[in-house]
């Protein structure tokens, strides 16, 4: 008798690429980029240098940081062509749509004779001024010319509030693109490099990624969460509120994940600085810290033995709010800094490229099924 045929739903246990990029600590909660705790960079590096280490798999030196910085920079800048093309694709779509809309209507500025680092150091850029012209114009308010001095993080805080960034802002926004920049090949950047191993472009395979990353299950999470915390509206009614979801079945957001089955370690990062931002912010974003921590104490009693836990999710929220962000561009922010995550992925898999073809197990109905002309049918 044959053995029935194994399908690992969900890919779910499988290996499916060998990479530098990452290593996920699942027994220790750690989390390290080319062998570099994440705790530290955040810490002590910054957004642009961490791409430069997960594009060219090593921390730059003075020079080379200084080069990469002008290239950056200069990718950063929108021409009058680029901002009308924002313009276009803000019109009816979110954050994520028009994201993936202008990478699209873009394409064409990135093949030909630009290489695919080139290509991938313009994307990693151009997302952060574009996705801030997205929310300016989405919002009833006129394009804004980025300034690259103010580094990825600083230019984005200051297209939203058309104010120069404060010194938090900047700090938290900057933490968040670390730890958002990479994390081994979840949905979004496998579905990334799906589309690379087909030899489709640097530009068409983020936008696999964003499209991958908006749903609620992935990227779309912390919005979920703040959405969540909105309508418990009180710390008070956690408890009650809990209950009735778990008795439910509901999930609650920003708990939970696939690799994770302790404390997610970038989580551990963010609710710190979520204390700090609702101390900074006050008001609403206190209210949604305290109600985070009621709801991940009432949680974690009754999901951490089934190894359920924040992930980072769960307290990004409070850290976006306090930057300015609106929640609704929340994944789209975590879209910006993914980036350059998924196009050192699909540099890396380049190097040794297979098409990526999985198999299906078919249990449709018997073969050979007799056609009948649609007339005779009933
Ligand atoms: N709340 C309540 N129960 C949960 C949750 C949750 N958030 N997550 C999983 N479970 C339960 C689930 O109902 C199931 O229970 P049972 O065995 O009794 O049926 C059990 O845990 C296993 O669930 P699963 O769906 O097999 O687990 P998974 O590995 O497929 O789930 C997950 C991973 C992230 C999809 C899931 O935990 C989830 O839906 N979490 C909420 C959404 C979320 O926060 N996503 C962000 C992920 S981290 C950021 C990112 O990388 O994008």
């Amino acid at each position: 008798m044959e053995t029935p045929l194994k399908v690992y739903k969900g890919l779910e246990g499988i290996y499916v690429l060998d990479s530098s990029l990452s290593f996920i600590d699942t027994e220790n909660g750690k989390l390290y980029y080319v062998g570099y705790d994440v705790e530290e960079l955040v810490a002590r590096s910054n957004y642009e240098e961490v791409a430069y280490l997960l594009l060219n798999h090593k921390l730059p030196t003075m020079s080379e940081f200084s080069a990469f910085l002008g290239k950056l920079r200069d990718e950063m800048r929108l021409g009058e062509e680029e901002l009308e093309v924002v313009r276009f694709v803000s019109k009816r779509s979110g954050g994520m749509d028009a994201l993936a809309a202008y990478f699209i209507m873009t394409q064409k500025d990135a093949v030909g004779e630009v290489s695919p680092m080139d290509s991938a150091v313009r994307a990693v850029g151009k997302a952060g001024s574009v996705l801030g012209n997205v929310i300016r114009v989405q919002r009833g308010d006129d394009t804004l010319n980025p300034d690259p001095s103010l580094g990825i993080a600083g230019n984005l805080v200051y297209l939203i509030t058309s104010e120069k960034p404060q010194p938090y802002q900047v700090e938290f926004l900057d933490d968040i693109l670390i730890l958002h920049a990479e994390h081994g090949v979840p949905a979004s950047t496998f579905g990334s490099v799906v589309t690379a191993s087909t030899l489709s472009n640097v530009y068409s395979s983020i936008v696999t990624g964003i499209m991958t990353l908006k749903g609620p299950l992935h990227g779309g999470a912390a919005e979920a969460a703040y959405q969540q915390f909105l309508e418990i509206g009180d710390p008070d009614r956690v408890e009650s509120w809990l209950e009735r979801a778990l008795s439910e079945r509901r999930r609650i957001m920003g708990f939970g994940h696939r690799v994770y089955k302790i404390y997610d370690p970038r989580a551990k990062v963010v609710k710190a600085m979520a204390a700090k931002a609702s101390e900074i912010a006050g008001g609403h974003v206190k209210n949604l810290y305290e109600i985070a921590l009621r709801l991940e104490e009432a949680a974690l009693a009754k999901l951490a033995p089934k190894g359920l836990f924040p992930n980072l999710d769960f307290w990004t929220p409070m850290v976006y709010t306090a930057v300015g962000i609106p929640p609704n561009y929340f994944t789209a922010v975590f879209a910006v800094s993914r980036i350059v995550g998924w196009v050192a992925h699909l540099l890396e898999y380049w190097k040794d490229n297979r098409l990526i073809r999985p198999l299906h197990n078919y249990v449709g109905p018997p073969v050979g099924q007799k056609y009948v002309p649609i007339e005779a049918r009933h």
